[in-house]
């Protein structure tokens, strides 16, 4: 059985939120949700995960997992409030961890973040099987954007994370800390070593001004066409091509407020004596 994919794009964030189901009545996974936050009055807002949410219920679906790729820097996930909703099990790589250690030490805390994964539901090994209702699913570990970044299997299609971009716009930066840019080499190898036709289902895109927004290719495609990992493409030149280009990108505008939210399975500090919840913000660290 192959599974249907709905997509939903975040235009503020530029990702793309995934219902991966066997059509209605039946189980789905969401992948990648947004929890919306506005950087200049730090309101939290649901208007993205709401029309996940108006899918899954007009397609009488059973909510049984909440996959996170990785633990995003550029928007907030919405896994918590979908918890909420719908029930389901948030997951990510076990891997996680590992993340979860370096920015304990950049953020300084330790209560609502220790650093064993147990905020999640599930931790994903490397090469894990599971199944989405009917539908038969891996997950892939694939590092190099962080340490902790899977991609998952589920039927013919595959859902990248951030490691491919489409073709024009190339992969994804390795400079944050935990990124490897050898190790985006070997784990891109790997999911292009997928049957050509497997559909892949990028996490974000960035399109060029001469096309609309696009998530979709295959892995023959991005063999014969992606601009950064067609087929040919050395390890040294690839490495060379990314920290060069890394080296000229800013920090997205919500690595602070996603970081410390996202290494928590999406759950927000909590209130202090006055009702109110704070997010850290470190000074001349990153
Ligand atoms: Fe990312």
């Amino acid at each position: 059985m192959q599974p249907l994919v709905e997509p939903f794009f975040d235009s503020v964030t530029s990702t793309l939120t995934y219902v991966v189901h066997a059509g209605a009545g039946s189980v789905c996974a969401i992948i990648d949700s947004v929890l919306d936050f506005d950087p200049k009055s730090a309101r939290t807002a649901t208007c993205s995960a709401d029309r996940v949410i108006a899918f899954v219920r007009e397609q009488h679906l059973t909510v049984e997992w909440l996959l996170e790729t990785h633990a995003h820097a550029d928007h907030l996930s919405a896994a918590q409030y979908l918890k909420q909703t719908f029930g389901g099990r948030i997951a990510i790589g076990e891997q996680i961890r590992t993340v979860q250690r370096t920015f304990q030490g950049v953020f300084n805390v330790e209560v609502d973040a220790a650093a064993d994964g147990a905020q999640f539901d599930h931790l994903f090994a490397p090469d894990e099987t599971f199944t989405v209702g009917a539908l038969a699913a891996r997950a892939i570990h694939v590092p190099g954007h962080t340490p902790a970044d899977m991609a998952y299997v589920i039927g013919n299609a595959t859902f990248v994370g951030d490691t491919l971009f489409m073709p024009d716009v190339g992969s994804a930066r390795c400079d944050f800390p935990g990124g490897d840019a050898h190790a985006l080499y070997h784990s891109v190898r790997k999911l292009l070593s997928l049957p050509q036709e497997t559909r892949l289902f990028m996490c974000h895109d960035y399109p060029p001004p001469s096309r609309n927004v696009c998530w979709e290719t295959t892995v023959a495609e991005q063999r014969r066409t992606n601009i950064h990992l067609h087929d040919g493409v050395s390890e040294s030149d690839f490495v060379e091509m990314r920290t060069r280009r890394d080296a000229t990108l800013s920090m997205p505008t919500l690595i602070l407020p996603s970081i410390q939210v996202n290494i928590r399975a999406g759950a927000l500090p909590r209130p202090e004596s006055n009702g109110i919840r704070y997010l850290k913000i470190p000074l001349d660290l990153l």
